[in-house]
């Protein structure tokens, strides 16, 4: 048996009619108009974000901006926390990505809007750039950037080291620089 919406799909092909039910826009429509060269892993369901947005009308006019909160948002991704158009949008997205997500009223305030601050059947732009991206299920990677030619004795548990570090965001920003003497 067919499912369904096959079934419909082709009737729609005859008749126009419309498998997805949704009323306005189906979904929401993203712009990535800047993603990086590097991109080792794309946001998905269960992952942690921290992004900057401007979201605004359709006619430009500022909803919300997190530059002017001062703070980038942190959300957590298909767990239903977000607005549902924004966690549609930042599905498959990549740090350091900026993409213009427009977002139809179904899957943002609705008909009945946000109190004074979004009318009803409002459609919302966010511009996001993304900043940091995180799993519960993460571990510590590491990558040998260069090994000496002769090493007599690697680290061991209970040793002394001295090393110097750089300390950076998964979007490249330098947040700490030592030269430290530690026990491990
Ligand atoms: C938001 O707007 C500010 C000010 O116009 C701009 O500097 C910033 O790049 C914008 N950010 C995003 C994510 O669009
Ligand atoms: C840290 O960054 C500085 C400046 O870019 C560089 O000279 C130094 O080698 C780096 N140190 C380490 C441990 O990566």
């Amino acid at each position: 048996m067919l499912p369904l919406c096959v079934v419909f799909s082709v009737l729609a092909a005859w008749f126009s009619v419309e498998c997805n039910p949704s009323p306005v826009l189906g979904d929401v429509v993203v712009d990535r108009y800047e993603i990086p060269k590097d991109c080792a892993r794309e946001a998905k369901t269960g992952d942690y974000v921290r992004y900057h947005y401007n979201a605004t009308f359709t006619d430009g006019k500022t909803l919300d901006s997190s530059y002017e909160k001062g703070a980038a948002k942190v959300g957590l991704i298909g767990e239903g926390r977000l607005i549902a158009g924004v966690d549609k949008g930042l599905q498959g997205m990549c740090v350091n990505e900026r993409r213009k997500i427009t977002i139809p009223p179904h899957l943002a305030y609705g008909s009945s809007g946000a109190g004074d601050v979004v009318p009803p059947d409002a459609t919302l732009v966010f511009d996001i750039h993304l900043l940091d991206l995180w799993n519960k299920a993460d571990l510590v990677v590491t990558r040998t950037v260069r090994t000496p030619k002769h090493c007599k004795r690697s680290v061991m548990r209970t040793d002394f080291v001295r090393y110097h570090f750089n300390g950076t965001l998964l979007d490249g920003t330098a947040f700490d620089s030592r030269r430290v003497l530690d026990v491990l």
